[in-house]
């Protein structure tokens, strides 16, 4: 068997069993280009809503498939590998967010939508990294509660100053790994390059950065620009894509720190086999989460729209 027969047989798969799948951007090129929509988280939740067929299949982590589930509760949501966690959103749970809000009563509680759908479920409205700024702008409340990523959280309220926002000490391991010795490095070794990074790095990486965006966000501004030698950033597969896509251009990785376990955890195999109903994790969510948690994924969508 090789890659492309394999994804022949998933095609073929996919339209017998009438299933979706939805490949986040960090996902292997193989499973994209067998995906029937792929992007950023935001573009996923999107998508998640305009989905005709009865099943979903989410190659990606678990925050993306509750949060499909909770768009679309009366489909069957399928996450491709079962222990494909996320670091970030594995970091703060209800209580101890509960606590928190109880000392800080009038500020609006805004979620990066890597969380957990349990904690969602006491939030005000979820925020992705390519809409947190324009969400929080929208936000009527000056206060903000900005849970669990400080460095979005930071890059938000840099571009934010009208509001007060209030951090906490989370983010992602992968991400803020990135040292801006490293930024610095990388820059000093490819002066022609431009530096497109997440938000989720540090903010003295940022700082240095020409373009800060999401995973769509940086392929898009790769895509357009004129130049022909970028340093990415983010997860290495988006520096792997966007070489696919634009193979007269250049592109370095900022760090090679920059491998997420859990977005790799996924194979074209575990696709297959997920489609034979042997594989994956149903995500299975009580009807008061999914109700809870969908006002805010509903605002994010309303605010962000
Ligand atoms: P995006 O919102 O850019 O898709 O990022 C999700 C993520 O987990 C980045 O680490
Ligand atoms: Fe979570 Fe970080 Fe992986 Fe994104 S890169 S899924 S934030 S652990």
């Amino acid at each position: 068997m090789n890659i492309s027969q394999l994804q022949q047989d998933i095609l073929k798969l996919k339209k017998e069993k009438d299933v979706c799948i939805l490949a986040h951007s960090y996902q292997a090129r193989e499973i994209c280009e067998i995906a029937d929509f792929t992007g950023d988280s935001y573009k996923l939740s999107v998508d998640a809503t305009k989905v005709g067929s009865k099943t979903i299949l989410l190659c990606g982590v678990r925050f993306m498939a509750e949060t499909c589930k909770i768009l679309s509760p009366d489909k069957t949501v399928i996450l491709s590998a079962p222990s494909a966690g996320c670091d970030m959103a594995d970091q703060m749970d209800k209580a101890t967010v509960a606590k928190i809000k109880e000392s800080c009563p009038d500020y609006t509680v805004v979620a990066y939508v890597n969380t957990t759908a349990d904690l969602k479920t006491i939030c005000d409205v979820c925020v992705t990294s390519s809409s947190a700024v324009k969400i929080v702008k929208n936000i009527e409340n000056k206060n903000i509660l900005f849970i669990p990523d400080c460095n979005l959280g930071s890059h938000v309220a840099a571009m934010c100053p009208e509001k007060n926002i209030k951090l906490l000490n989370g983010g992602c391991p992968i991400h803020a790994g990135v040292t801006a010795d490293e930024a610095r490095a990388a820059k000093a070794l490819y002066p022609d390059a431009e530096l497109l990074v997440h938000p989720e790095c540090v903010p003295a990486v940022c700082e240095q950065a020409d373009y800060i965006g999401s995973t769509s966000g940086i392929i898009d501004y790769a895509q357009k620009s004129d130049k022909k030698e970028f340093i990415i950033g983010t997860e290495i597969s988006i520096a792997e894509h966007l070489q696919y896509m634009c193979p007269d251009k250049k592109f370095h990785v900022l760090s090679l720190k920059l491998i997420c376990p859990h977005m790799k955890a996924t194979t074209l195999m575990d696709v297959y086999n997920c489609l034979n109903g042997n594989g994956g994790e149903e995500i299975i969510l009580d009807d008061n989460t999914i109700n809870a948690a969908r006002r805010c994924i509903d605002e994010m969508i309303r605010l962000g729209g």
